[in-house]
């Protein structure tokens, strides 16, 4: 297939690069800058402009642009940033894809989606939750609409925390494990949805070649666990103790909005969708998973 993606240079891009590649697709990639490969074409989302002919002959289009979050306070103008970063360019694509007839798009979301659902097992159908994170990921479904009133196959792919050597969350987590300054978050009775990035990157391809499966996509492995459990299984992978508690106020002093709607917030998510469709996951466990990418 010729797929053409967005938001290639990022950690999940890289990796999907190079898998679409072995798996023998043909990739052209959208950089937000002058192109200077021949597999490079230029577009620039926020003037809605794409390079004339980037498009052409795609059977699929994977959107995975937006700017970081990181674990700071969220100014306003960092938050228009994430939003931004994310909406203009599904709407930029999605409406180019209705233009040319591209029959799949396959857009980047989050387990945000649901906000805190406590203790609550989530699939796909569990309406949207409350809260910036939340009402974001709304929106950049919402952005897919016009590739799917064209008629294209539309998968939304809500991403738990990805688990990779490469980058994410887990740089940070591990230098604070290391110099055994990690601990749980709160009472760490809530549930963290996770995946390994190589499940990650397989799920993508799984949904490229899988006509049925389209909407939203947990992209999450099938056995969520609790922070306190998740701690307990870094901890072991690293080989460092994690004696520590991080009390929820001071998570809220530091983290503001982003201590309750991630560090402390609860999503029980599992994957019915990849596993309804038949998707197999190499990464079952959560100590399966961080024996792989814990140490660097
Ligand atoms: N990693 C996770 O744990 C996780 C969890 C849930 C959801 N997700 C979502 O999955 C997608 C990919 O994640 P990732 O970890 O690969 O992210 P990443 O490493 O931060 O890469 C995202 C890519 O988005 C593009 N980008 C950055 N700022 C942008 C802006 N202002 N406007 C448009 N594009 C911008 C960049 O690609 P170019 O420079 O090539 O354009 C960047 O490489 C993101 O949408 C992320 O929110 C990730």
């Amino acid at each position: 297939m010729r797929v053409v993606i967005a938001g290639s240079s990022g950690m999940i891009g890289t990796e999907l690069v190079s898998a679409l590649r072995r798996a023998d697709h043909e990739v052209v990639r959208l950089v937000r800058r002058e192109s200077s490969a021949p597999d490079e074409r230029t577009w620039d989302p926020p003037a809605g402009k794409i390079a004339d002919g980037a498009l052409d002959g795609a059977h699929a289009v994977i959107n995975l642009c937006g700017a970081a979050i990181t674990l700071n306070r969220l100014s306003n103008a960092r938050k228009q940033v994430i939003a931004d970063s994310r909406i203009e360019p599904t709407e930029v694509l999605a409406t180019a894809i209705a233009e040319h007839d591209i029959p799949l798009l396959i857009n980047a979301s989050a387990v945000g989606y649901y906000g805190d659902t406590g203790g609550r097992v989530v699939d796909e159908t569990t309406p949207a939750g409350q809260g910036f994170l939340s009402k974001m990921c709304q929106e950049w479904e919402a952005a897919t609409k016009p590739a799917a009133d064209s008629g294209a196959r539309v998968a939304m792919l809500r991403t738990g925390l990805v688990l990779s050597k490469q980058g994410g969350l887990l740089g940070p987590l591990r230098l604070l494990f290391t110099f055994m300054l990690g601990g749980r978050l709160g009472d760490g009775r809530q549930y963290m949805p996770w995946i390994h990035h190589t499940d990650h990157i397989n799920a993508v391809l799984h949904i490229l070649e899988t006509e049925s499966v389209k909407g939203p996509v947990n992209v999450t492995a099938p056995n969520p666990v609790t922070n306190a459990e998740f701690t307990r299984a870094f901890s072991a992978a690293l080989g460092r103790p994690a004696p520590w508690v991080a009390p929820k106020f001071a998570l809220r002093l530091a983290l503001g909005e982003l201590a309750d709607e991630g560090a402390l917030a609860s999503q029980h998510v599992i994957p019915k969708a990849l596993q309804d469709s038949g998707f197999k996951f190499t990464y079952n466990t959560v100590d399966e998973a961080l024996g792989s990418v814990a140490k660097r």
